[in-house]
C-alpha cells in the first residue's frame, strides 16, 4: 500500500486540520447541521482579537470551541433512555430551548418523551423526568461536561482547555449546571463558547438577526453581558455573517489558530488524538464499551504476526481505533436496541460505515486511512458493505481490521450477555474464513490470542487452539 499507511506523517499535516475533521463526528453525536463545531470555532474566534487574548490564550480558545462536544457521546444513551427517544433529536432539540424558562422546558420534555411508545410507558417517561428532572439534568450534564474534560487531557490539549469544556453548560446567573458557578466564576473560554454555540444554532436557523436576537435575550441570565454586546459590535459587519456561511469555511477556521503557538502534529500526538476519539466512540453506547480500544490490540497483535512494519503497524492501530467513529451518527435507538433491528434501522447501522469513510476523508493527507477503516464491513466475497468490494479490492488492512471486528464482537462480554464461549466464538470464526475473512488474517488471529485474548486467559485459549491445530491439520 501507498501513502500514508507506509508512511510517517505529512510534514504539512496541522494538528488543526485533523481536530477540526474529526469535530464533524462531534456533530453527527450533537444531532447538529455539519460543521457546527467549526463554525463555532469560528464565531468564537471573533472575540479573541477585541478581548485582547493572547497567542496561547487564543489557541486555548481554538481548541475548546473546535472541542466543546467531545464529551457528547457520554450521555447519548442516557438521554435515549430517559425519553424514549431519538438522542441526537433530543440533543438537537434542546439548543434551542431556553433551560432557565420553565414554560419552553416544559413545552419541550413534553414535545420529546416517548411519543413513539405506548401510553402507559409514556406517562412512566414523563413521571420520571417531573419528578427527578432536576438531579437528572446535572447528571447527564456532568456526565457530559467531565468526559469532555478528560478526552481534552487524553488529546493533549491543555488544563484551559479541559476547564473551557468542563463548564460550558454554566451560565452567568449561576442557574446553569453542572456547578451553578455564576460570573466571572465561570472560565472565559467557556463563556465564549456557549455563546457561540447558541449563535451558530440560532444563525443555522433563522439567520443572522434570529442569533443576535437570542444573545441579546439571554444576556445577563445565560451570558456575560459584556461579552454579547463585544459580540454584536464584532457581528454588526455583515463580512462576519458572510465569511461564516463560505464555501471555504474550512480554510478560514484553519487560518485563525495562532501562527506563533502552533505545535508540531508528532506521531505520538496523532496516536493520542486516534486513542482519544476511540474513547469518544466506545462512550456512545454501553454496549461497544471498550470495543475499539480491543479491535486496536487486536489489530496490532495480528499485523504484527503478519509481518508489517512499524510504520503500518502504527497507522493500522489508528485505523483500528478509528474504524466505527461513523457510529457516532447512529442514534442510540438502534445502537443499544435490545431486539432485532428492522430494515430501517438496520439500514441506518449500516450506514456508519459511510459515516467513517466521509469523516476520515475530510483530511486530505489521510484518504487511505478513510478507505481502509471505511470498509471494515466489506467482505472477500463481495457480499459486504458499504462498497461491495471483494478479494483484492480490500486492503491488507481492512482485513485485518474486519477480523479483529468480528472476534472482538463476537467474544467481547456485552451488559446484556457473557461473550460467546471460546470454542463457539472459534468456530464462528472458522465458518467465516474465505467467506467474509481472510485465512491468513484468520491464522494470525489464533496466533496472536494467547497474547490478546481479552478475556479469554492465555492457558485456556493455547489448549483449544492445540486442539483446534490438530483438527484442521488432520
Ligand atoms: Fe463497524
Ligand atoms: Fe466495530
Amino acid at each position: 500500500m501507498s501513502s500514508p499507511s507506509t508512511s510517517p506523517l505529512a510534514a504539512d499535516l496541522r494538528l488543526g486540520e485533523v481536530v477540526g475533521a474529526l469535530s464533524y463526528a462531534l456533530d453527527l453525536t450533537e444531532g447538529q447541521p455539519p460543521g457546527h463545531s467549526l463554525r463555532c470555532c469560528y464565531l468564537g474566534m471573533q472575540l479573541a482579537g477585541p478581548l485582547g487574548l493572547d497567542d496561547a490564550e487564543a489557541t486555548d480558545l481554538y481548541y475548546t470551541l473546535l472541542l466543546k462536544d467531545a464529551g457528547c457521546s457520554s450521555n447519548a444513551a442516557r438521554l435515549c433512555e430517559l425519553y424514549g427517544a431519538d438522542d441526537r433529536t433530543t440533543k438537537r432539540d434542546v439548543k434551542t430551548v431556553d433551560l432557565q424558562s420553565v414554560k419552553q422546558l416544559g413545552r419541550f420534555v413534553l414535545s420529546h418523551t416517548g411519543l413513539k411508545k405506548g401510553l402507559w410507558t409514556r406517562f412512566k417517561l414523563l413521571l420520571n423526568l417531573l419528578r427527578n428532572g432536576e438531579q437528572l439534568a446535572t447528571e447527564v450534564v456532568q456526565a457530559r461536561c467531565e468526559r469532555g474534560a478528560a478526552i481534552a487531557m487524553q488529546l493533549g490539549f491543555s488544563r484551559r482547555v479541559a476547564a473551557g469544556i468542563q463548564s460550558l453548560d454554566e451560565h452567568h446567573n449561576g442557574k446553569g449546571r453542572p456547578r451553578g458557578i455564576a460570573g466571572d466564576d465561570i472560565p472565559l473560554l467557556s463563556r465564549i463558547a456557549l455563546l457561540a454555540q447558541v449563535a451558530d444554532v440560532f444563525h443555522q436557523v433563522g439567520g443572522a438577526d434570529a442569533a443576535l436576537a437570542e444573545l441579546r435575550r439571554r444576556s445577563g441570565t445565560w451570558f456575560d453581558p459584556a461579552l454579547v454586546d463585544l459580540f454584536c459590535d464584532v457581528a454588526a459587519a455583515p463580512a462576519m455573517w458572510q465569511g461564516l456561511a463560505a464555501p471555504d469555511l474550512e480554510a478560514s477556521v484553519m487560518a485563525l489558530e495562532p501562527t506563533s503557538t502552533r505545535e508540531p502534529l508528532t506521531e505520538a500526538r496523532m496516536d493520542a488524538i486516534a486513542r482519544g476519539f476511540g474513547q469518544v466512540i466506545d462512550a456512545k453506547s454501553p454496549y461497544t464499551s471498550g470495543h475499539s480500544g480491543r479491535v486496536a490490540d487486536y489489530c496490532e497483535a495480528i499485523g504484527a504476526r503478519l509481518g508489517l512494519g512499524a510504520v503500518r503497524l502504527r497507522w493500522l492501530r489508528r485505523a483500528g481505533m478509528l474504524h466505527d467513529i461513523g457510529k457516532l451518527g447512529v442514534s442510540n435507538t438502534i445502537l443499544d436496541k435490545p431486539g432485532k433491528l428492522d430494515d430501517a434501522e438496520w439500514n441506518e447501522m449500516r450506514g456508519h460505515a459511510a459515516h467513517t469513510h466521509a469523516i476520515l476523508s475530510r483530511i486530505t493527507p489521510l484518504r487511505e486511512l478513510a478507505t481502509v477503516a471505511g470498509a471494515h464491513h466489506e467482505r472477500l466475497d463481495g457480499g459486504g458493505y458499504p462498497w461491495g468490494l471483494q478479494h483484492e479490492q480490500i486492503p491488507l488492512e481492512t482485513r485485518i481490521i474486519t477480523v479483529a471486528d468480528i472476534w472482538d464482537a463476537i467474544s467481547a462480554d456485552r451488559p446484556y450477555r457473557a461473550g460467546m464461549p471460546l470454542n463457539k466464538a472459534l468456530q464462528v470464526m472458522q465458518d467465516l474464513v474465505g467467506g467474509a475473512i481472510d485465512p491468513d488474517v484468520h491464522r494470525a488471529l489464533l496466533d496472536a490470542l494467547p497474547q490478546v485474548g481479552g478475556r479469554a486467559d492465555v492457558e485456556s485459549v493455547q489448549s483449544l487452539l492445540a486442539s483446534e491445530r490438530q483438527l484442521t491439520s488432520a
